[in-house]
């Protein structure tokens, strides 16, 4: 069977904007720095090198490899792809069900949080935010927009619903023009202007030198060496490997099946090695040296470092949303350099979350023939729906209970079948020739080795790990306040009615194409 008339991208520049769109987000710029301080800083940087190199690079280059194929089938989702991987297998299909709800689920929190950096870059221009002077007052200002507690920044208005209806918007408004319409265009302007502004503001912090004349010690360089000097001893830890692994997966993107539809748009001689690995580095680079060189030296200097661990400690937003504009403040022109700041994460954030909405539009599209508009409409109006819980429930840690099932633990989960389903199913050979086609690149043959063996035996240790650690406290809620447990026991039940109903649709569908009697449709 052939592709059919589905969308293609119109560039090769165009997909690797596109991707790397995808896997630069505000995990480079807001989650990266956060795990780095809270883990130790330098600490965190070797366990976060091995996962790129053994899980990160790997799992790029299978999901791209994969992607195409299955679009060569007609399929851009992880149901129809594993099919076409597996033909013999009945249930496979069934767990290709994770590629398109761990992006939706995604999708439910990202959206809202991306949402506070067009709030924010706002208040930054209308100059609201350079009024809040220290770091109490800062705080209750996001705890304001929030809605967390009624105080003197808002009231008991909620600005923040209507920034999150316009980023909702804004997100389909990009989506509706398909691949080369919408994502390619979009990601070709917004990508350099992300790298624009975030070179601006790291040239604005290597230049801030030692700001606080009681505390000589808190120096830029002092700073760097934070995030970089090594601390072997911490490596015994296995919190810390499943921190960086689980920081790789969620900052490049893969182990979820944004990049598998993306790369499902390409056509079979296009080259995946040397896209995947340009991808790959354009994202390290605006992780590693533009996520590392803004929060956490401005924070240094600013704060110490023992207060930065705290404060990364106290929750993923704070660096971000608290002391990195209460920094800005002490600056000439902390309105032009909020802005920066804001929009820069803004910019991050909508070239990530339109490629979490595409796994659901392709699913649509590819299995169920429904044309791209109206499949646009019925993404929306789910995905609209669900964005409530994160927005009106956020007080109840809905948000982490999203973050953790779709933005850690099915990642690891998905990205361990996709890689035992590419080396062992798929078979060593049949991929490494798959990946090679139309390559402009040859790929090490050390990465033979380590695609059958290393990655997939990673993963399974560190699911083994976790299991063992933390699943009973995770099941039991025992980190969750009595007060928000019914909200995260009611989290839980819609995300196993999320899995229930796409895996229906998934049945659904098979049935109605082998009754057409289309190929491949084994029941
Ligand atoms: N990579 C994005 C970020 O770093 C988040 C993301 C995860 C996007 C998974 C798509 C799929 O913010």
């Amino acid at each position: 069977m052939g592709a059919g008339n589905r969308d293609s991208w119109a560039s090769r520049i165009g997909i690797i904007m596109a991707v790397a769109g995808s896997a630069i987000g505000l995990g480079n710029f807001l989650r990266f720095p956060a795990k780095a301080a809270a883990n130790g800083g330098g600490a965190f940087m070797i366990p976060y090198l091995v996962a790129l190199l053994l899980l990160g690079l790997p799992l790029m280059w299978v999901e791209w490899t994969l992607g195409r194929y299955g679009g060569g089938f007609g399929h851009g989702t992880a149901p129809g792809i594993f099919n076409s991987v597996w033909r013999k297998n009945r249930f496979i299909k069934y767990l290709g069900v994770i590629g398109i709800f761990g992006p939706l689920v995604i999708f439910i929190y990202y959206t809202y949080i991306e949402s506070w950096t067009l709030a924010y870059s706002f208040f930054s221009l209308t100059g609201k935010l350079a009024g809040v002077t220290d770091q109490q007052g800062m705080q209750s200002f996001l705890r304001g927009y929030q809605g967390l507690e009624v105080n003197q920044h808002f009231g008991s208005i909620r600005p923040a619903y209507l920034f999150f209806v316009a980023t909702f918007f804004l997100n389909f408004a990009v989506v509706r023009n398909g691949i080369k319409g919408g994502v390619e265009r979009i990601c070709r302007i917004a990508v350099p202007v992300l790298f624009a502004c975030a070179l601006i503001l790291m040239a604005r912090v290597l230049t801030l030198g030692t700001p606080n004349p009681a505390e000589p010690t808190w120096s830029i360089s002092n700073g760097f060496g934070f995030l970089w000097n090594p601390d072997f001893s911490a490596l015994r830890s296995g919190r810390i490997w499943i921190e960086a692994a689980g920081q790789i997966f969620f900052t490049l993107s893969v182990g979820i099946g944004a990049i598998l539809t993306y790369a499902s748009y390409l056509s079979r001689e296009d080259d995946v090695t040397l896209s995947g690995l340009t991808a790959t580095s354009m994202n390290e680079i605006a992780e590693v040296i533009l996520g590392g060189s803004i929060i956490i030296p401005a924070a240094f200097v600013f704060f110490g470092p023992h207060d930065i661990r705290t404060i990364a400690a106290s929750g993923v937003f704070n660096l971000g949303f608290v002391t990195m504009p209460q920094i800005l403040n002490q600056l000439m022109f902390p309105g032009f350099f909020g802005f920066l700041w804001f929009f820069l994460l803004f910019l991050a954030g909508i070239t990530s979350s339109i490629s979490l909405l595409q796994p659901s539009i392709a699913f649509l599209e590819d299995e169920f023939r429904i044309g791209r508009k109206k499949a646009v409409w019925i993404v929306g109006a789910v995905a609209f729906v669900l964005c409530h819980f994160p927005v009106f429930l956020l007080r109840y840690g809905v948000v982490d209970e999203l973050d953790f099932w779709g933005g850690t633990f099915f990642l690891v989960v998905f990205a361990t079948i996709e890689v035992i389903l590419f080396a062992w199913v798929f078979g060593i050979h049949n991929a490494w020739n798959e990946m090679h086609r139309g390559a402009d690149l040859r790929v090490p043959v050390i990465y033979k080795f380590i695609i059958k063996y290393v990655t997939p035996l990673f993963l399974l240790v560190i699911l083994s790990v976790w299991l063992w650690q933390e699943w009973m406290p995770v099941i039991r809620m025992e980190n969750v306040s009595a007060e928000s447990r019914p909200y995260v026991l009611g989290t839980r039940v819609v995300l196993a009615l999320m899995l229930a109903a796409l895996a229906l649709a998934v049945k659904l569908a098979w049935k109605r194409r082998r009754a057409r009697g289309e190929d491949g449709y084994a029941a």
